[in-house]
């Protein structure tokens, strides 16, 4: 009888001790590194455990700089410590409605809610009363949420949730995440001043940070001696590179030690390294497949140029396209291509001009215009 085959893919070497530590949904249990924005989500959120008010947050700062896991740690610590605190945590790629994210609040607070036939409005009343008997207060995430302002509803649901904070005597806390940091610019002065009481502002993280991480996250993930050490250095000088993105650096040391297991090798080397730097970068240009036409006349642009500014890039936009969109829906769009990690943005001083945004191409130019043709 023919062996079955998943007993013969079975390795020589086993270079994974445990690979769900390099999973990107795991969260560890320490975060070098973030030390001040841990201590500063912690002084925000602190007046739950004794029954006071919290302060709301805006957390900002680039993609895969530890926001999302940093923020996820925090409220386990909190609900861990206290009754008193419950969170739920909505990222708005999937949340992108107002009507979609208060049927998810107040069935969070107990309220049951049918799937359809309910009107918005109605919805919110729901989620009072629910609000008012709820025993604990609700800490709501709001990730993403660049992608709930894009919806036309949007703003309406943050008008919604600062009546419920600035009337309600139960309030809840409420942390809205974002790659812009200038979102809150856009938001109303009431909505800003209200719901972004504290900004906290998450930087890239430099190559000795970026190998800080991966030397923590390997010692789990990897059997002694199966990595080389020279792996992590490489790693992390290119997702520095990248715009200090940890989700990338570790991407690239799990799928360099999958490609050391696939060819069998002894021990994972800058080989399988260079092998995992294309693997991902194609994995970011598949987006392109699913970006609207504007989005993709703006990529072209950035491609061309490398670096530009948002003005100079809002131009050159309308003078490509028959029917351009709005400067406003270009933001949109632009936090859209960032959060496929795409482009990057960065705030920028013009000094006595003001600030601007300056837009780098995150991936490489050659093969973006290739996705883009075939797309
Ligand atoms: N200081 C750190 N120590 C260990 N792992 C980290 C650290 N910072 C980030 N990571 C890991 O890097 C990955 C990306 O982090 P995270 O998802 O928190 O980024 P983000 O800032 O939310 O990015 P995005 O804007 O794309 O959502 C995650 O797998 C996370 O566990
Ligand atoms: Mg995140």
């Amino acid at each position: 009888m023919p062996k079955n085959i998943f007993a013969e893919a079975r390795r020589e070497h086993n270079l994974f001790r445990n690979e769900k530590y390099l999973y990107p949904e795991f969260v560890p249990e320490r975060l070098p590194h973030r030390d001040a924005e841990i201590d500063s989500l912690v002084y925000a959120l602190n007046p739950i455990a004794r029954g006071g008010k919290p302060q709301n947050v805006f957390v900002c700062g680039g993609t895969g700089v530890g926001k999302t896991a940093c923020i996820k740690f925090v409220l386990h610590q909190l609900e861990e410590h206290t009754d008193r605190a419950k969170h739920l945590y909505l990222n708005c790629f999937e949340f992108n409605s107002r009507h979609a994210v208060l049927s998810e609040l107040a069935n969070f607070l107990g309220e049951a809610v049918p799937r359809r036939g309910v009107a918005t409005d109605e919805l919110y009343s729901k989620l009072l009363n629910a609000l008012k008997q709820a025993s604990f207060t609700p800490v709501i995430v709001l990730d993403e949420v660049d992608q709930l302002l894009c919806a036309e509803d949007g703003e309406k649901l943050l008008y919604d949730l600062l009546r419920v904070i600035e009337y309600q005597k139960k309030g809840l806390e409420l942390i809205l995440v974002s790659n812009d940091k200038a979102l809150t610019v856009r938001l109303d002065p009431r909505i800003r001043s209200s719901l972004a009481e504290q900004a906290i502002e998450f930087n890239p993280y430099s190559p000795q940070q970026l190998k800080d991480i991966l030397r923590e996250r390997a010692e789990y993930a990897f059997a002694p001696g199966s990595l080389d050490p020279e792996v992590i250095n490489v790693a992390a000088a290119h997702a520095a590179k990248l715009g200090g993105d940890a989700r990338i650096a570790i991407e690239c040391l799990w799928k360099a030690g999958r490609e050391a297991e696939r060819v069998n090798a002894e021990r994972v080397e800058l080989c399988h390294l260079q092998n995992a730097f294309e693997a991902v970068a194609e994995q970011n240009l598949k987006a392109v497949k699913y970006l609207s036409e504007h989005e993709r006349a703006l990529l072209r642009i950035i491609a061309g140029k490398g670096t530009l500014h948002s003005g100079e890039l809002y131009q050159q936009y309308a003078s490509a396209v028959k029917e351009p969109v709005t400067e406003r829906r270009i933001r949109d769009f632009l936090a859209n291509l960032e959060a496929h990690r795409l482009i990057r943005s960065a705030l920028i001083d013009l000094g006595n001009k003001g600030k601007t945004k300056e837009i780098t191409l995150a991936v490489q130019g050659e093969a973006l215009l290739k996705a883009l043709d075939a797309a």
